[in-house]
Order: structure tokens, then sequence, then C-alpha cells
């Protein structure tokens, strides 16, 4: 059986959020002062199984952890390894900052993690440590190196492009991809923090921009062919081990290719990253039956999938620490 919501999608990528906590402050995602604990009612492990249970007999086959920071929730470890049970599941991965992933490496490894998304907006230390507001950069060295020496292919790298912040390090971070197989992701900001109409205005940067400082730098890129379903257009420095992709999502948005569907840490679904519209599934959780109920609630959701969400700059209910990018 498949997923497939009113405009013909079929929807096979699940997104599950397990915390709106972090330990990075990062400018592009959240205005300061947010609350950083877990509320009552935070999906627990036996709801991911349920949920995943549910989704996978509807065909939803990859399972991405996201938060806040996934690895900042102690249960991470049990619910990769709920996914990696799940019949029908292939593909684990977690979005992550990259700061708890040494410590934790082991526990994720051994239960079932295939691959990681590490966020790097900088190589400067300093540029870095504004743009997460305290971060070290060091830790997130730390965790590529080890997501490479554990083979965990294909290791990806985000950045988010903000102008005046860190769009004059957009050439050092496409280096990056040249001599190891890290393939970075170029990120065109998107107005999910609250920020000001005018400052977010003022620091777009687009892909098509990040693209021409990349080729001022490294000559002509060559282009990888790609699955049409990622957000990621890709591209190589002729020789290089690894790539360098585009997500354009403000100036070439991808919805008609959209196979994603979000649940919340709060345990609501999301049908689509850029449109508030979420649906309360928590009484699904507890129905008698709480697969047989979220397979219910999943084919609701599929159809309140909108065909596009809106990149224009709007005071949004729940901003991008919560959603998980
Ligand atoms: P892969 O399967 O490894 O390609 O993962 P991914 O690129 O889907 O996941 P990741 O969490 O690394 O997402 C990268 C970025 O793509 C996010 O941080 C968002 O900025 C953007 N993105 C992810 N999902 C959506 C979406 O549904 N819509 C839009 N417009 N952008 C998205
Ligand atoms: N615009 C684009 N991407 C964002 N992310 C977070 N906030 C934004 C935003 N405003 C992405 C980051 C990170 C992931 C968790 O979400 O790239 O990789």
């Amino acid at each position: 059986m498949k997923l497939i919501d009113n405009y013909g999608r079929v929807l096979r990528d699940l997104r599950i959020s397990i915390t709106p906590r972090c330990n990075y402050h990062c400018v592009y995602c959240h205005p300061l002062g947010m609350e950083m604990s877990d509320p009552p009612g935070t999906v627990t492990t036996d709801d991911v199984r349920h949920f995943l249970r549910a989704a996978a007999r509807l065909g939803m086959d990859a399972v991405r952890f996201t938060g806040g920071e996934p690895l900042v929730r102690r249960e991470l470890p049990e619910m990769i390894e709920a996914a990696a049970a799940t019949p029908g599941v292939r593909d684990v991965a977690v979005t992550t900052n990259g700061t708890l992933f040494r410590r934790r490496h082991k526990e994720l490894l051994a239960a079932g993690l295939s691959r990681v998304n590490i966020s790097i907006d900088a190589v400067n230390p300093d540029v870095f440590r504004n743009l997460t507001r305290g971060g070290e950069i060091a830790q997130v060295w730390d965790a590529i190196e080890l997501a490479l020496e554990l083979e965990l292919h294909p290791v990806k790298l985000n950045a988010v492009v903000i102008g005046g912040i860190n769009d004059q390090e957009v050439g050092d971070l496409a280096a990056l991809s040249v001599d190891r197989p890290l393939h970075v992701r170029f990120i065109e900001y998107m107005h999910l923090n609250n920020a000001p109409f005018d400052e977010y205005q003022r620091q777009f940067v687009s892909g098509a921009e990040t693209r021409r400082r990349i080729e001022e730098r490294f000559g002509p890129l060559e282009e990888v062919p790609t699955d049409p379903s990622s957000p990621a257009r890709v591209w190589k420095v002729a020789g290089s081990q690894g790539t360098i992709g585009f997500i354009n999502s403000v100036s070439e948005p991808f919805c008609s290719n959209c196979t994603r569907l979000r649940l919340t840490s709060d345990k609501k679904i999301r049908p689509c990253l850029l449109t508030d519209l979420e649906l309360d599934i928590a009484w699904a959780f507890e129905a008698d039956d709480p697969v047989a109920a979220l397979q219910e609630a999943l084919l609701a959701a599929a159809g309140k999938k909108p065909r596009q969400g809106s990149t224009l700059p709007t005071v949004r209910e729940r901003v991008m620490l919560g959603i998980g990018g």
C-alpha cells in the first residue's frame, strides 16, 4: 500500500522531530529565549515504534530523526533501534549539529543508524561561534572526521547561507568536498525563525549567487545526476571526491517532488515544512490499536498536504527549532 496525496505524490520520507531542545542557538533556526525542556506529552519510544509501524505499512521507507538536536534526547538509540527493526524501513538517518556524536556514536551505530547529516555553516571558528551563538567548531570537525572514519557514506554537510554572517565562507566550505568524500549542501535561508522581515530580506542569498561565488574560485562545476525527490541539485569540482549541492527551497521550490511528512515531538503531523497546518494526532497514540489509528491519521494527513508551501516572510506558529529542518 502506498501513501499518495491529492497531487499524486507518493509520500515515502518521514522526518520525526524527537525533541524541541538544542544545545545550539543558531540565528537562522530560532529566536533566543526559547524553553529548553521536553514538555509532558513528548513522543516516547513506544510512540515512535507505533508510528513507524503505521507509516511503513503505508510504504514510507526512509526515516530521519531531527530535533531540536536529536542527540540530546537520551532515548535516541532506542528509537533508532525501533526504526531499524520496522519491516519496510530501509534508511535510518539523523540530522545533527555533531556536538554529541563522539560521545554517543557507539550506541547509535549499534542501534542501526545508517547515516548522519551534519550542520556546519562556517569553517572560521569566530564566524561559527557567532552564527551558532557560542558553538565550538572543533566538536563539529571531530564529528565529521568520525563519520568518515566510520564510513557512514554519504556524509552530508549542511550550510545555511546568510548574507553578512557566513556568506564569505562559501568557498572554504565548498573546498571541503575536494579532497575527501564530503557532500557539502548550501541551503537557502528560509524565513522560519520569525526574524524581522526586512532583516531576513537583506540577509537572503540565492543559491545561484552562492554558486557564482564558488565558481569564481573553482571554475565551472560539473553536474552530478541526482534523485529528483532529493531537495539538492548536485555539482562537483572536477576531479573532487565529494560534491557540492544546492538546496534552493526559496528560489526554486521543489514542492512538486516533495515526498515528505513530519511528526513533531508534541505529536502533530506537519504535512508541509512551509505551511503552518498541523494535525494533532495525540489521540491515535492512545487508541486501543495505535498502529491502526495512526494509519488513519497518516492517511488523513496525506490528504491535507498542500500542493505547495510559502517561503514568504510571515510570523510562524512554530519556528524551525521545533520542526527540525
Ligand atoms: P537526505 O535524504 O540525506 O538528502 O536528507 P535531507 O537533505 O532531506 O535532510 P536534511 O535534514 O539534511 O535537510 C536539509 C535541508 O533541506 C533542511 O535543513 C531544510 O533546509 C531543507 N528541507 C528539508 N525538508 C524540506 C522540505 O520539506 N521542504 C523544503 N522546502 N526544504 C526542506
Ligand atoms: N533555513 C534553512 N534551513 C534551515 N535549517 C534550520 N533553520 C533553517 C532555515 N531558517 C536547517 C539547517 C540544519 C537543519 C537542522 O535545518 O541546515 O541542517
